[in-house]
């Protein structure tokens, strides 16, 4: 049995996790794949779901379903119950001061794209900057190069450190008087770094610039608490966070929400509506046009439901002890370099394997029935830094076990053999 004893969260009390327990609540971890059992390391790409959020899910559909906010009658009123409940415990779950601040989205690309539409578009113009950094995923980056295209506002990005940390002094220089936001990823899902970002906000702030914060990764694995970050916006996405597809989230500060505009017009968003003019419904319905994805929003609060079950502490610690051994036995395979090696890091392992190609290095795996990623994952910038077309990447979630990190050690043997 798998039993991680994890430092406590508070002295004398500590943490323990059952991960052959846990494992049991996720269906698919049974799985045989090309007749191995599945070892599934691309947690970074999404992540699998637990009994309860599939059952809830299914739930609704078998005996809940109806549209919400617009029926007197019993199914519509109980949708609306229970998906206003959930923006209640997102609000909960990263520590926002009001549900009102919670934004329900397609996920986090969708919650970058609204704010660079809705924000960016209202207050940038041609000498105005928007300051990202070198190792955004490529939905922290497209979204503010598209609304620069339009406002003539430039995109500068904050280089990128050999270790894969980013460059504080060099932040300080590009942060000028004509930055309008920073926009910066929590944690990197091509190299696992954690940025600073208190520190960066309190930078940012010191001058009177916003920051947004991509949480994609970081909010199934390192605990968010948006007031801590000091952050002005927070997006995320429910299948990260062991949670369906299609729903995320967009977490922003009541006045920046307030004095932004509408950035897709439909039903629910309004207050009224004549022929000639409109009017919008206060926040949040002001950024949610139209049906919502209900079923997801129920998917995600269960998803919640189950982290909380686990406890965040707890899952930060495994997932460590897991890395720094991952860390430890990959890194000591002759031929095998490590992408990526900050001092804060999490979850993320991304490698290359001397003279295989990042995609065989898949494939063999694939052959054993291991999941990893392989590719640019949708950070460019970041394979260029590094002047690498590709890496391979395990990433890590609170129900993989020390002896899938021994498969892939030995899954990686096999590659060498095979093209040594
Ligand atoms: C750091 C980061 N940002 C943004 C995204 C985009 O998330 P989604 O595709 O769920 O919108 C991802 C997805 O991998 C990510 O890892």
């Amino acid at each position: 049995m798998t039993t991680a004893t994890t430092p406590a969260a508070h002295p004398g009390f500590p943490v323990s996790l059952d991960v052959e327990r846990i494992r049991e609540d996720f269906p698919i971890l049974a799985s045989l794949v090309r007749g191995k059992r599945l070892v599934y390391l691309d947690n970074a790409a999404t992540t699998q779901k637990p009994q309860t959020v599939i059952d809830a899910v299914a739930r609704f559909y078998s005996a809940e379903n109806a549209n919400i906010h617009r029926g007197v009658h019993y199914l519509s009123e109980r949708a609306t119950v229970a998906f206003d409940a959930v923006r209640t415990h997102v609000a909960t779950f990263l520590n926002a001061p009001s549900p009102r601040q919670i934004i329900f989205t397609r996920g986090t690309t969708e919650s970058i794209n609204l704010v660079a539409q809705s924000f960016g578009r209202s207050v940038l113009g041609p000498e105005d900057e928007i300051l990202i950094t070198g190792m955004e995923h490529h939905s922290n980056i497209v979204p503010w190069q598209l609304v620069a295209e339009v406002t003539g506002a430039t995109v500068r990005a904050v280089p990128i450190t050999d270790a894969g940390e980013l460059d504080l002094d060099a932040f300080d220089r590009l942060l000028n008087p004509r930055t309008r936001l920073v926009a910066v990823v929590h944690l990197s899902n091509a190299l696992g770094t954690i940025n600073p970002v208190r520190e960066l906000a309190d930078r940012a702030h010191s001058r009177g610039v916003p920051l947004l914060v991509d949480g994609a990764q970081s909010a199934a694995h390192v605990g968010v608490d948006v007031q801590a970050l000091d952050c002005d916006f927070f997006a995320c996405s429910g299948h990260k966070v062991y949670g369906p597809t299609g729903v995320g989230v967009l977490y922003g500060r009541e006045e920046l929400l307030e004095r932004m505009p509408p950035w897709q017009g439909g039903g629910d968003m309004i207050a009224s509506v004549t022929l000639e003019r409109s009017t919008w419904a206060p926040v949040p319905a002001k950024f949610e046009a139209g049906t919502p994805m209900i079923a997801e929003v129920i998917g995600l609060g269960a998803a919640l439901e189950y982290v909380e079950s686990v406890g965040l502490p707890a899952i930060a610690s495994w997932e460590n002890e897991l890395l720094a051994y991952a860390t430890a036995r990959v890194g000591e395979i002759p031929g095998v370099r490590l992408i990526g090696t900050a001092r804060r890091k999490a979850s993320v392992l991304s490698f290359v394997v001397d003279g295989v190609h990042p995609h065989d290095v898949g494939a063999v795996l694939d052959d054993e029935g291991i999941a990893i990623r392989t590719g640019h994952h949708c950070a460019q910038p970041i394979m260029q830094r590094f002047g690498l077309p590709a890496t391979a990447r395990a990433s890590f979630a609170f129900y993989n076990t020390r002896s899938e990190v021994d498969a892939l050690v030995r899954g990686l043997d096999r590659v060498r053999a095979v093209f040594g």
